[in-house]
């Protein structure tokens, strides 16, 4: 007659081979899809971080990168590029300091793998303007004092052009009254817009005079 100890060791044999089973499986069907010649897969040598190449068209540049495929946009931009404007702030998606606009919608940087960006384009602060030929909204920083630091400034410039555009564009926002109509160009939605964007400095006010300033003009 079998033991409840028996039963116990039959039961953890079965476990475990069960999960051998299981994990041999997994590996072929791992192994097959690298293997296979129609999979976009990128393939690595045992051992070796994953590698594929990107385009990306970065401020009217078009780059092509080997990368590992781990590498987020904002690495990408900083660490391969040098385009050192972009900051790591958090680099968990909470502060905006990488602030860069994507096909022309702002998006947090270190949030996304560069390799999910095949042909895009890119632009950041260094796109945007130069120190002979500024944007109005750099200009609109400085005027206005929206910054102490600056270290938060690029992501927030980056952040003030796509809110703009959404305004313009009549994408409403959670502060919106009214979701069918015109967004207002008011301090509050604006500074909603901009709620993303994080300064330590406390150049808040500042700021949304700067992008108030902008909105007017533009808009
Ligand atoms: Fe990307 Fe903070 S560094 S959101
Ligand atoms: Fe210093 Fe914004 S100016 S963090």
């Amino acid at each position: 007659m079998e033991s409840p100890t028996d039963a116990l060791t039959i039961s953890r044999r079965g476990i475990l081979i069960a999960s051998a089973a299981s994990a041999a499986v997994t590996t072929m069907t791992t192994d097959a899809t690298a293997a296979s010649p129609n999979s976009s897969t990128p393939l690595a040598a045992p051992g070796s971080t994953p590698q594929a190449r990107v385009t990306l068209e970065v401020n009217s540049a078009v780059h092509t990168l080997n990368l590992d495929t781990r590498t987020t946009l904002l690495d990408a931009l900083r660490e391969h590029l040098h385009l050192t404007g972009t900051k790591k702030g958090c680099d968990h998606g909470q502060c905006g300091a990488c602030t860069v606009l994507l096909d022309g919608q702002r998006i947090n940087s270190c949030l996304t793998l560069a390799v999910m960006h095949e042909g895009s384009k890119v632009t950041t602060i260094e796109g945007l303007g130069t120190l002979q030929r500024m944007h109005p909204l750099q200009t609109a920083f400085v005027k206005h004092d929206g910054y102490q630091c600056g270290y938060c400034t690029p992501g927030q410039i980056c952040s003030a052009v796509g809110a703009l555009d959404e305004i313009r564009r009549g994408v409403p926002s959670h502060v919106s009254a009214d979701i069918t109509a015109r967004p207002l160009l008011s301090p509050d939605e604006l500074r909603e817009r901009m709620s993303g964007n994080l300064c330590r400095c406390g150049a808040y006010s500042n700021i949304v005079e700067a992008i108030t300033e902008v909105a007017g003009a533009s808009t």
